[in-house]
């Protein structure tokens, strides 16, 4: 598997509004409503302390992660998705370790997230990254789906 390109969305990018006009496809596409970010897109990134990473191959986007710094202590990832076609080539997680890293370099302590618990993948690959399960929030995403509170806590070292 080669190595993955990462990129984070800028401000300035020439292209940002093909950019997120092509996510807020992927994510209609890809997400119930009651889970799905496409509306409120715009306002998310918007949000001051927050950033958009994407992967592109051969001039498409096949996945994106957003994250988000609230506070000065922790960080959420408020999504992660790769196109279903592209799955399984090691994009999830090059996505979700850009992530962690920019995390990591604003000296946070602590990066949460919520999955829902079917979700065997994206569970997996937060396990793999070290995420640990909190506690398990009932009617989390609506009336019957759970989700699980996850964390990766950063060594203070
Ligand atoms: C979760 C998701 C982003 C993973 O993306 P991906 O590009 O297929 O993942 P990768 O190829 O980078 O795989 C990395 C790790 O994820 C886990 N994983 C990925 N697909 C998996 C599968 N079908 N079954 C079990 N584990 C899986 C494994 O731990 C894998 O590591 P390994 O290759 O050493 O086994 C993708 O499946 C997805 O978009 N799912 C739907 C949206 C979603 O659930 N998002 C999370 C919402 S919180």
């Amino acid at each position: 598997m080669g190595s993955v390109a990462v990129m984070e969305l800028q401000e300035y990018s020439r292209n940002r509004a093909n950019i997120v006009k092509e996510i807020v496809k992927l994510e209609r596409k890809m997400f119930p409503k009651h889970e799905s970010l496409a509306r409120s897109f715009d306002e998310e990134l918007k949000k001051k302390n927050s950033g958009l990473l994407y992967v592109e191959v051969e001039g498409e986007i096949v996945g994106y992660a957003m994250y988000s710094w609230p506070s000065s202590l922790s960080a959420s990832i408020t999504k992660l998705a790769v196109k279903e076609s592209c799955r399984r080539q090691g994009h999830g997680e090059a996505l979700l370790k850009m992530a962690i890293s920019k995390c990591r370099t604003r000296n946070l302590q602590r990066i949460m997230l919520h999955v829902d618990p079917l979700r065997t993948p994206a569970l997996s690959l937060y396990k793999k990254l070290g995420f640990k399960v909190d506690n398990l929030i009932e009617s989390y995403y609506s009336a019957d789906r759970n989700a699980y509170r996850m964390y990766l806590e950063f060594d203070c070292a």
